[in-house]
């Protein structure tokens, strides 16, 4: 089987001007085309997209941070993945730490959320980790596999040939405390095996799983090393241009 391209996201969240984004993506842009083996997608703010996607190259995919689990029509304040395919995004995070435990999405609204990204043609990320307390616990695994499985439900193998999954446990998020690349490799196992038990051994091994959760330049050589992680999806690095490009570079190394 051929080998799996990495891929390295950056997630804006909240953050940034319109000016300090189109820098940014502008920066990422030259760093994306001088390691084409990366695939590189931005996650900026909804009302950057359309501006952010003019300033990069091609060679950026531009993704959004959530979309709507309806097709379209009264839902106030939400964004349909129509209306994201129409201003030339390709990708989308969906069940993000921040919008599951922020805003109570639950398992059942991603699966929703997921067909409509697959419908769309649209990238799909699904995010996925426990929180300190479920590690504590000893419940990291059946965590991990109960939210794929929630997501994943009813979705078929061939509809879901493109997914991405990142496994971003949230005692690591914006925090500074990176999983060892040991106990992330240990996750995004599981993730495989939860994978291989839904589909198929052949799914398992080709779909790609990033990590996320304080990923910086100076921790990325060393978590990518591992064979089961695919890159990672960043958030706080990703807003210093410098920072994303080593870790860029490092996922280029792998
Ligand atoms: P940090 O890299 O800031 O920990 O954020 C990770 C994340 O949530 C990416 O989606």
């Amino acid at each position: 089987m051929a080998p799996r391209r990495p891929i390295i996201g950056g997630n804006w969240k909240m953050n940034l001007t319109r000016a300090e984004g189109l820098a940014l993506a502008a920066a990422v842009g030259d760093v994306a085309s001088a390691y084409p083996r990366v695939e590189v997608a931005v996650f900026p703010p909804f009302p950057y997209l359309d501006a952010v996607r003019a300033e990069t190259t091609p060679a950026v995919a531009v993704g959004a941070q959530d979309c709507s689990a309806e097709a379209k029509g009264a839902f106030t304040g939400q964004v349909s993945v129509g209306m994201l395919v129409d201003i030339g995004v390709t990708s989308v995070l969906i069940g993000h730490s921040e919008r599951r435990h922020g805003l109570g999405e639950t398992d059942a609204i991603l699966c929703r959320k997921l067909a409509r990204a697959v419908d769309g043609g649209v990238l799909p990320v699904l995010c996925v980790g426990e929180t300190l307390a479920e590690r504590d616990a000893g419940r990291a695994h059946e965590v991990i596999a109960t939210q794929l499985r929630g997501a994943l439900d009813g979705h078929s193998e061939a509809s879901m040939s493109q997914l991405v999954i990142a496994y971003e446990p949230v005692w690591a998020i914006g925090t500074g405390r990176t999983a060892t690349p040991a106990d992330a490799a240990e996750a995004h196992r599981t993730v495989r095996r939860t994978l291989q038990d839904l589909y198929s051994a052949r799914f398992a091994e080709k779909a790609r799983v990033m990590y996320g959760g304080s990923v910086n330049a100076r921790n990325a050589a060393e978590l990518f090393a591992q064979e089961d992680i695919d890159g990672g999806l960043v958030g706080g690095a990703s807003l210093i241009a410098s920072d994303f490009a080593a870790i860029i570079a490092a996922a280029a190394g792998r």
